[in-house]
């Protein structure tokens, strides 16, 4: 597996394969690289000739200076996993490289990225988009692959290249659970023992939501449900439960007629954890 630092180095490479008629493949991450991510990385290997994964700490997609500061990385480690399996190219770039200095120009998804976790954590979208559009801009790759976990994320990237006619196909991939049910985040590592064996609550709570839509509640009661059911939970505290349109992230009132996603987010201790699951009514 090669490592590779400069922009031009990984177009030439990218380009260099796309001549020669092979289907590149892009796995963008932060590091810290967890079953998730590896898992993501199976799905562009089985799919694509040629396997990108990009390691890059986005700093404009962080609130608090101090939030990134904290963000673990482990590049010998990453670099280990992904050779393990079987990855081309590891694009591992210093922050000089990707963002030069006197950039003016941002990406933004105008509606999608204000709502959800987008009005909890303004220009999170903002620096996500900015971030892809140049990823997919440097690597040209055919195919990228990205996590039903963080679904808004995920919605707003297919938005984004719908919009802009950016000529990648946008892949999602199910959220991949610990045997117990719990989402995989590399947050998780920084949750008290007390704290993780709580946080099944957010898998169980996904559960009772796809159970009780399917006996017809409608959008506002099960919202309350299912927010009740997490604050009996003495250990989480709810931040939001929010029952939405699958695919336009729209508020979703009374009757359940076309597939929602239900999207959760609370904290256990400092930790904040999110989860999500679609489900159609019938
Ligand atoms: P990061 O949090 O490192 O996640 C990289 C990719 O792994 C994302 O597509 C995310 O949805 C996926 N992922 C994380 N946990 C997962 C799980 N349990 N199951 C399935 N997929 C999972 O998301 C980002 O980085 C950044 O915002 C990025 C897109 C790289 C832009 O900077």
């Amino acid at each position: 597996m090669e490592i590779l630092r400069l922009k031009s180095e990984v177009r030439a490479q990218v380009a260099a394969w796309k001549a020669a008629g092979l289907r590149v493949g892009l796995v963008p991450t932060m590091g810290f690289l967890h079953e998730g991510h590896l898992t993501l990385v199976r799905a562009a290997l089985a799919d694509c000739d040629r396997v990108v994964v990009s390691i890059f700490v986005n700093p404009t997609q962080f609130g608090e200076a101090s939030d990134l500061e904290a963000y673990p990385r482990d590049e010998a480690r990453d670099a280990d996993l992904l050779r393990g399996e079987g990855v081309d190219l590891l694009f591992a770039p210093e922050v000089g490289e990707i963002y030069a200095e006197g950039a003016q120009t941002t990406v933004e998804t105008e509606d999608l990225a204000q709502v959800l976790m987008g009005a909890l954590r303004p220009g999170h979208y903002k620096g996500v988009c900015t971030i892809v559009c140049k990823l997919f801009n440097i690597t040209g790759a055919d195919a990228a692959f990205f996590g039903e976990k963080d679904y808004q994320q995920l919605r707003v990237i297919r938005t984004m290249v719908r919009d802009l006619d950016i000529p990648v196909e946008v892949v999602g991939v199910a959220t991949v659970r610990a045997p117990d049910g719990l989402a995989l985040s590399s947050r998780n590592s920084r949750l008290a023992p007390e704290d993780r064996d709580a946080a099944l609550v957010l898998n169980r709570a996904l559960a009772l939501a796809e159970y009780r839509l399917a006996d017809g509640v409608d959008a506002d009661d099960l919202a309350h449900e299912i927010t009740n059911f997490i604050a009996a939970q003495p250990r989480a505290q709810v931040e939001s439960v929010d029952i939405r349109d699958a695919e336009t992230l729209a508020e979703v009132h009374g009757d359940i007629v076309a597939p929602v996603v239900i999207l959760l987010a609370a904290r256990f201790g400092p930790v904040l954890l999110i989860d999500q699951r679609v489900a159609s009514p019938d």
